[in-house]
């Protein structure tokens, strides 16, 4: 049977990555983390001193890293000129600082091919999550989810044990980079319109997945 391609969308804190990952884990698919490659190539930034808010010296340095996404669900490896990066491309700086990065046309065109060639090699296909996938980059995708939660759910689950000042400034720092990605010009966070709105507020993790595998399985 031919690969089946699924896009798996939304904003932060809605359990993409929990979600995509164990149902690529269950069909025996690729999983590919596009938030990561828009990380590392963030944290490359940060690291060679590059000034993350001119966006004329981002595009400028945005050929220069080589970005390599590992593809299995079980252990997805992200590397940046041989340097793995998996732990650093979660800190706070780069957190703070992705979104402007990744605004910039140069840096999405780059990650975009380098996203469609490894979905395009994916042998019994793959689950690839990000803000852009069912818009942009695979608008042809057999499945397209857009996740949702309330921004109090996705503040609880991102911050984990985090209690009020915390869990105020996790709340605060996550609907501002939702802002920034759904508000910038190049290919912003969307929900394509053929694609299925699941709202997780109220779901447990096993409830999405198994909605997600479900919806998976009608379409191979
Ligand atoms: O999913 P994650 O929170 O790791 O994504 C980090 C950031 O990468 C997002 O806030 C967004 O700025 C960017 N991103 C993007 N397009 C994607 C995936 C992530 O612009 N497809």
């Amino acid at each position: 049977s031919t690969p089946v391609i699924v896009a798996i969308d939304g904003p932060s804190g809605t359990g993409k990555s929990s979600t995509s990952k164990a149902v690529a884990a269950q069909l025996g698919l690729s999983y590919l983390d596009t938030g990561a490659q828009y990380r590392a190539i963030t944290w490359w930034m940060v690291t060679n001193g590059i000034d993350t808010a001119d966006p004329s010296a981002i595009a400028a340095a945005a050929g220069k890293p080589e970005i390599l996404s590992g593809t299995d669900p079980e252990k997805p490896a992200i590397t940046v000129d041989g340097v793995d990066v998996a732990g650093p491309i979660r800190e706070q700086e780069v957190t703070s600082k992705v979104s402007a990065v990744s605004a910039v046309p140069e840096v999405r065109t780059r990650i975009t091919e380098l996203q469609r060639s490894i979905a395009a090699s994916a042998v019994t296909g793959i689950v690839v999550e990000g803000r852009d996938i069912g818009t942009t980059v695979l608008p042809d995708a057999d499945l397209k989810i857009f996740l949702t939660a309330s921004p109090e759910a996705r503040a609880a689950r991102r911050s984990g044990e985090l209690k009020g000042a915390d869990l105020q400034a996790t709340r605060e720092a996550l609907v501002k980079r939702d802002a920034a990605d759904s508000s910038r010009k190049t290919s912003p966070l969307a929900k394509a319109d053929d694609a299925v709105e699941v709202d997780t507020t109220d779901l447990t993790l096993q409830q999405v997945i198994e909605c997600v595998v479900t919806l998976v399985e009608e379409k191979r």
